[in-house]
């Protein structure tokens, strides 16, 4: 199961791509959105991404994880987090983006164990913000704008593929 918290569809969109690649691989997938989906258990293994929104995972996401943390650490699990670091301005991008990779992996790794953790950026626009916020951006040198990195995504999620595929039991 590929499960996603997403606000204005961009972590939707990769949990989708995701599916892709797992499913070129000969893998059956299911994408939902997380306050759909059921508890982990009937999958053999999961993915499971959110937006980040205000230094976090979105409620949604981070419920879904409390609730079924046993679940979670019973079988392999990915996450990924999708927020906005690439819109920065570079002097203090790499820097951001570390600190929020390490307390996102931290914070998530306490509840699920995952077998990894996946950073990304997403889509900053305007309209997502109060006008203020759209002010700040632009006067801390940020840019709004797609940052997805779809070779970053299906490559990890290749990764994903042949991890699952290594351990799986050959059919008769
Ligand atoms: C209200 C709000 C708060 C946000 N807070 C953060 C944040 O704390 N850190 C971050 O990196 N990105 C933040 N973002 C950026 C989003 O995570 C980013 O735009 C992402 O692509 C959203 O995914 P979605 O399209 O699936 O909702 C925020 C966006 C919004 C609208």
């Amino acid at each position: 199961m590929i499960g996603y918290a997403s606000a204005h569809g961009s972590t939707a969109q990769i949990g989708q791509r995701i599916a892709k690649v797992l499913e070129r691989d000969g893998l059956t997938v299911e994408v939902l959105p997380l306050q759909q989906a059921p508890s982990p258990e009937g999958y053999e293994a999961v993915v499971l991404g959110s937006a980040i929104h205000d230094q976090d995972w979105l409620p949604t996401a981070a419920e879904y994880t409390t609730r079924h943390a046993e679940a979670l650490r019973d079988r392999p699990v990915w996450l990924f987090s999708v927020g906005m670091t690439s819109a920065l301005p570079r002097w203090i991008r790499r820097s951001a983006h570390a600190s929020q990779d390490r307390r996102l992996a931290h914070a998530l790794r306490d509840v699920v164990c995952p077998r990894g953790h996946l950073l990304l950026s997403g889509v900053a626009t305007p309209g997502q913000f109060p006008r203020w916020v759209g002010t700040l951006f632009r006067v801390l040198g940020a840019h709004f704008g797609d940052y997805r990195d779809w070779a970053r995504i299906e490559a990890w999620a290749q990764e994903i593929a042949g991890e699952l595929q290594s351990t799986r039991p050959l059919r008769p």
